[in-house]
């Protein structure tokens, strides 16, 4: 527990004059003192005046904290304290046109100026001129535009426009996908853009002020997933695998038809669709994530959205887990008993395929909820069972599964725990649940940023003890627990 905030002025001398190891810890106190989660405390007018006025005078290293708390206060919304931010907008601007290799300091100024897009004409001639970081620069660049319906990009500038750059191809596909949106739908997602963008600028300002660092955001190393040309067999390869499942409404056994599968017991049909079973009982097109947004997503995730989703969620900004270290971990952890294995949200695939060169394709059963992944996984994995359903109610009798394996997905269902519940209830006696998730950020200030995208993305992040109390309540042990940054990689082994 924080003890009571000191004033402003006492906390903003005890940061200035900290040692380097206390500073950070100093600058929380500074923060805390006026601001708590996206509000703003009393205190928080006049520290706005005072951090405004002082940044210049900051000692080395200690500017960019502050530029940060400057950002974050604007942020709150008070447009009292916009104002005092904004009139030390000259200091911010000097700052930039001295800035050489300081890299905390680049970020959060760039976080700080993105909120004045009215300033737009006296920023950015400084900021081009400054030795940002491309990403940094891109991402203030579309911070201060103004909406124009008829830009392209709109939907898909995070985590960088630019990084975005598209085939004669994309572009009309994102030509015709921006033809089907309205203006209100069109405003909705520049709205959610650019707060995501803010979101993400605050989080790499956070963690460069934290440990004075931050690397460059290349797209992540993945090997690309090639996609047969071939359309695959409308009825799904089962691989022996369809006595072990069940109806998702009733429970009963299932039978294999001419178009799906039928229960036997309550006689609900389940198509078969483009190669894989759908047990989803949904509309296609509904619960979609990933394709929901831009059309772009599905090519675009894995070499760009999912590493930058693990920079923010997993303060991976300095990549601790690279997607090597992935692959080992689910090579060292999965160790199934008898019977498939599921992995639980499949998503595009990657790393399924990593499950299948462990096990061979017969073994795995690629699961999702979303239709437009699983028509893609029959693709990417054609030798593996594809099954769309929801992890709330998982199709496998009791005890049927060899090992579950839930990667990077279990913060995106709307009922993680009761998913958990499902994979303890399917799992065979002493057979692994891998499972790669998100912590809470215990950093108040980093918390906030990562709050944001959970609320932009629609996705959560969890408190460990929580998280072990439901793995011991649906009758597992975790035997390895891995939680580099805010990672929660986990492997339990069903009781
Ligand atoms: C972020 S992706 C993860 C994909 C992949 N496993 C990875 O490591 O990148 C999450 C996936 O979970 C799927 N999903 C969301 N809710 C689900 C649910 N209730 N049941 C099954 N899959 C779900 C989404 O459709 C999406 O493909």
């Amino acid at each position: 527990m924080r003890a009571q905030p000191a004033a402003f002025s006492e906390c903003l001398e005890l940061f200035s004059h900290a040692e380097e190891e206390e500073a950070y810890s100093r600058y929380l106190d500074l923060l805390l003192s006026v601001w708590s989660d996206g509000s703003a405390l009393p205190g928080a007018p006049r520290a706005a005046e005072d951090a405004a006025e002082k940044i210049r005078q900051a000692p080395d290293g200690r500017r960019g904290h502050l530029a940060l708390l400057l950002g974050l206060l604007t942020e709150t919304g008070e447009p009292g304290l916009r104002r005092r931010v904004r009139a030390g907008l000259h200091h911010y601007l000097a700052l930039l046109d001295t800035l050489r290799d300081e890299v905390p300091l680049g970020t959060a100024l760039v976080y700080l100026l993105a909120h004045f897009p009215e300033d737009a004409d006296r920023i950015l001639p400084t900021a081009r001129k400054a030795p940002l970081d491309p990403d940094d620069l891109a991402r203030l660049e579309r911070c201060l535009a103004s909406f124009d319906p008829e830009s392209p990009g709109i939907g898909r500038s995070w985590p960088s426009p630019a990084r975005w750059v598209l085939s004669h191809a994309e572009r009309d596909q994102e030509r015709r996908w921006l033809a089907t949106l309205g203006h209100e739908a069109k405003t909705a997602f520049w709205e959610k853009d650019t707060r995501t963008l803010l979101a993400y600028m605050g989080a790499k300002a956070a963690c460069a002020v934290a440990t004075g660092r931050v690397e460059s955001e290349a797209p992540a190393e993945v090997d690309p997933v090639l996609l047969p040309d071939r359309a695959a067999a409308e009825m799904p390869q089962f691989n022996g695998h369809l006595d072990l499942m069940h109806c998702p409404a009733c429970r009963g056994r299932l039978s294999r038809r001419a178009t799906g599968v039928v229960c036997r017991d309550c006689a609900v049909g389940y198509p078969a669709r483009q190669g894989y079973l759908d047990l989803s009982g949904e509309a296609v097109g509904t619960g979609d994530q990933i394709a929901g947004n831009s059309p772009l997503y599905l090519s675009w995730y894995e070499p760009l959205l999912r590493p930058a989703f693990l920079r923010v969620n997993g303060t991976n900004w300095n990549g601790a887990v690279s997607v090597a270290d992935e692959d080992r971990y689910l090579a060292e952890h999965v160790r199934p008993v008898d019977g498939p294995l599921l992995d639980l949200g499949a998503g595009t695939g990657r790393w399924t395929q990593v499950l299948t060169r462990i096990l061979g394709g017969e073994r795995v059963v690629a699961f999702d909820l979303a239709a437009t992944m699983a028509a893609r996984l029959t693709k990417v994995v054609p030798d593996s069972l594809v099954v769309r359903g929801s992890g709330g109610g998982i199709p496998f009798a009791d005890g049927s599964l060899g090992a579950v394996n839930c990667w990077n997905t279990v913060q995106s269902i709307d009922q993680p725990f009761a998913t958990v519940r499902e994979v303890g209830r399917c799992l065979g006696k002493g057979g692994t649940f891998t499972m790669l998730t998100y912590r809470k950020s215990h950093d108040p200030l980093y918390r906030y940023f990562q709050r944001q995208h959970e609320e932009c993305l629609g996705v959560a992040a969890f408190d460990q003890k929580e998280m072990n109390e439901a793995l011991d309540s649906a009758e597992m042990d975790v035997v390895d627990e891995y939680t580099p940054g805010t990672f929660l990689i986990v492997t339990a082994v069903r009781r």
